[in-house]
C-alpha cells in the first residue's frame, strides 16, 4: 500500500517517520524546503499533489486547517483521506475534498515516538485496514465525533498539563534544595513507577497503599483535598474542552 502525506510539517512528518518502515510513502508540501528534509528522512517527494493522488492509496492531510480551501479544486478519485484538522469536522472536510471516503483523526504529539494516542472517526470502508496502519503510531480509540473536543483536551491538551505538574515537581525538588537535574530525573521516574503501577490498582488503591497513619503522604493528601486542587485540574480539562468545542 502506498500512502501520501500531503505537509510535510511536525505532524506530517511525525507521521512519516512512524510509518516509513512498514509503508512506502510519497509526501508533497507547497513549501518546498521541506523537499530536502523528506529526501533525508528517506521519503519520497511528490512534483505536485496531482502527481501523490495518482500514485497513492491512501491520503493523511496533515496541513493546517486555514489551508484546506486550497484543496478544492482537486478530485480525490474515491481515495481513503485521513486528515488530522484540529476542529475541523467530517462535513466541513467533505466541502473542501471531493469524492474521497473521510476519515478524521486527532492525534497527539507523542506519534512522534510512536507512543501518541488518536482519536479515529471513519466513514471509510476500508476504515479497519486504516486503523491498524495508525496503530503504528500509538493508542487509536475509536469515537464517534462529538467526543473529539474531550479527546482534545485529555489527549491533546493532556500532555502540556502532565508536564506542568512535572515542572511542579522539579521546582518543588529545587526549593527543597535537590539539584535541577536530579530533582527531574526523580519526578519522571515516580510517574513512570506510577503508569506501572495503576496498570495493578486503581487511583484510590494505590493512594492508600503509600499512606501510612499520621504520615507524609496523607499529610500531602489532606492538602489536596483542603486546596481544591482536584476540582481545579478537572476544571482545567473541562475550560481545554469547552474552547476546543468553540473554536
Ligand atoms: N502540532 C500538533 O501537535 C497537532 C496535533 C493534532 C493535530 N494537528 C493538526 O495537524 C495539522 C498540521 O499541523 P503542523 O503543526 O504539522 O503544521 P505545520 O508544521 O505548519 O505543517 C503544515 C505544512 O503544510 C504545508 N501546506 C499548507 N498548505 C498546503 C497544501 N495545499 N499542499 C501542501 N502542503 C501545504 C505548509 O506549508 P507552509 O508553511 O508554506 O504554509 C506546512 O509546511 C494541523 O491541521 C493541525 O491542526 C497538530
Amino acid at each position: 500500500m502506498m500512502i501520501g502525506i500531503i505537509g510535510y510539517g511536525n505532524m506530517g512528518r511525525a507521521f512519516a517517520l512512524g510509518l516509513k518502515d512498514s509503508y512506502e510513502l510519497i509526501a508533497y508540501d507547497k513549501d518546498l524546503l521541506k523537499k530536502d528534509i523528506a529526501l533525508q528522512d528517506g521519503v519520497g517527494f511528490a512534483s505536485s499533489i496531482e502527481f501523490l493522488l495518482d500514485k497513492v492509496d491512501m491520503v493523511i492531510l496533515s496541513i493546517k486547517p486555514q489551508d484546506l480551501p486550497s484543496l478544492a479544486s482537486l478530485n480525490f478519485s474515491k481515495k481513503s483521506v485521513v486528515s488530522m484538522l484540529a476542529g475541523v469536522g467530517v462535513s466541513r472536510l467533505k466541502e473542501h475534498i471531493k469524492d474521497a471516503y473521510i476519515t478524521r483523526i486527532m492525534p497527539n504529539l507523542a506519534v512522534l515516538f510512536k507512543k501518541g494516542v488518536m482519536a479515529f472517526y471513519s466513514e471509510d470502508k476500508k476504515k479497519d485496514t486504516i486503523k491498524s496502519i495508525l496503530e503504528n503510531l500509538g493508542k487509536v480509540y475509536e469515537l464517534d465525533e462529538k467526543y473529539f473536543d474531550a479527546f482534545t483536551s485529555l489527549g491533546g491538551s493532556g500532555p502540556a498539563f502532565i508536564a506542568s505538574i512535572v515542572e511542579a515537581m522539579r521546582l518543588s525538588g529545587i526549593y527543597m534544595g535537590l539539584n535541577k537535574d536530579i530533582s527531574y530525573d526523580i519526578a519522571l521516574s515516580t510517574i513512570e513507577g506510577v503508569l506501572e503501577l495503576l496498570k495493578h490498582y486503581t487511583e484510590e488503591e494505590l493512594i492508600l497503599k503509600v499512606s501510612s497513619p499520621a504520615g507524609t503522604t496523607v499529610e500531602g493528601i489532606y492538602n489536596i483535598e483542603k486546596s481544591g486542587f482536584k476540582g481545579i485540574l478537572m476544571e482545567t480539562f473541562i475550560k481545554a474542552y469547552q474552547k476546543s468545542k468553540n473554536l
